[in-house]
């Protein structure tokens, strides 16, 4: 059945209790003619996760999210090997914690990851927000993944809490962000956001659209790479890691390294929903106004 948003919206106020956030009402409301961003960009499909809500973040991490338990040996520039730990994906200060442990000395670091259920992201806006962890000797990622190419498919934002200006510098990367060993200037951008600081929460986000990655903090364009734009369908990743490369993630940590996720939100377009099931859709829902984003 067809209800006008507005009804809908002043229904959900009369029939709900005031302590139900406006993010849970806007959940409710039909998007079924997809979304419009900021850059005027439609994307068909949405996953919201709200790491703060009430159902507790793991659990809002098993709707949407894979918790990684893989592990990789140690390489030519990193002495340790990687262990991706369930526990070190947890909850935490009311929202989701991505935890690398303080180092034990046994050659592996214990670090986690969560891999978004969709793999068949193709384009889109993705956004999180989140407070990077201020002990030394880990890089938090949040980026798009597709391995089963050569070389892989990978846009990155990523912090290394190492560098001396680890709460304002970001590196933003098209995979692969090197050529003959050396970093490629128009596939790798290390940005130092002036007056930001990343230990605070802050709105991440890239938009990933033919030809272009887009990069922005706290809904500020900082960046953009034309370079290495993948074009295959991809899985959205966020992760805290060490390796104890001396060129990179450095460490491993003395003590617990956390980074503090209170939402991951994605609107995309993907292989397995396409442009005439997506209008199908929408005139069925009575072609309603997209929703804003
Ligand atoms: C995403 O989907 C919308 C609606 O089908 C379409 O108009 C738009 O061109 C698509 N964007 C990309 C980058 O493919």
């Amino acid at each position: 059945m067809f209800v006008p948003r507005s009804s809908f919206f002043a229904l959900l106020s009369l029939a709900l209790p005031a302590a139900v956030s406006a993010a849970a009402i806007k959940k409710r409301a039909n998007c079924d003619c997809g979304y419009v961003d900021d850059q005027g960009r439609v994307w068909r499909e949405s996953v919201e996760s709200d790491f703060t809500s009430s159902a507790g973040a793991l659990s809002v991490v098993s709707d949407n999210w894979l918790v990684q338990d893989w592990t990789a040996p140690p390489s030519e520039t990193a002495p340790l090997a990687r262990q991706n730990v369930v526990e070190n994906v947890l909850s935490y200060q009311d929202a989701l914690g991505l935890r690398t442990s303080a180092y034990d000395g046994s050659g592996t670091t214990k670090i986690s990851e969560i891999d978004s259920k969709r793999g068949d992201v193709l384009y889109g806006t993705f956004r999180m927000r989140a407070q990077i962890p201020s002990v030394p000797g880990v890089c938090f990622g949040f980026f798009s993944y597709n391995g089963a190419t050569s070389p892989v498919s990978e846009i990155d934002i990523e912090f290394l809490t190492s560098e001396a200006d680890y709460y304002q510098r970001v590196h933003y990367t098209n995979q692969p962000g090197n050529v003959n060993g050396e970093a490629d200037p128009d596939a790798h951008h290390s940005d130092s956001v002036p007056g930001a600081d990343f230990t605070t929460f802050g709105e991440h986000r890239f938009d990933w659209v033919p030809g272009q990655t887009e990069f922005y903090y706290n809904g500020q364009r900082t960046d953009a790479l034309q370079k290495n734009v993948p074009s295959v369908p991809s899985n959205i990743i966020a992760n805290v890691w060490s390796n104890g490369d001396p060129g990179w993630s450095q460490g491993p940590p003395s003590a617990d390294a956390t980074a503090t996720v209170q939402f991951i939100k994605m609107y995309f377009n993907s292989t397995s929903f396409d442009e005439g099931a997506f209008n199908a859709r929408c005139a069925a829902a009575g072609s309603v106004d997209k929703c804003s984003i």
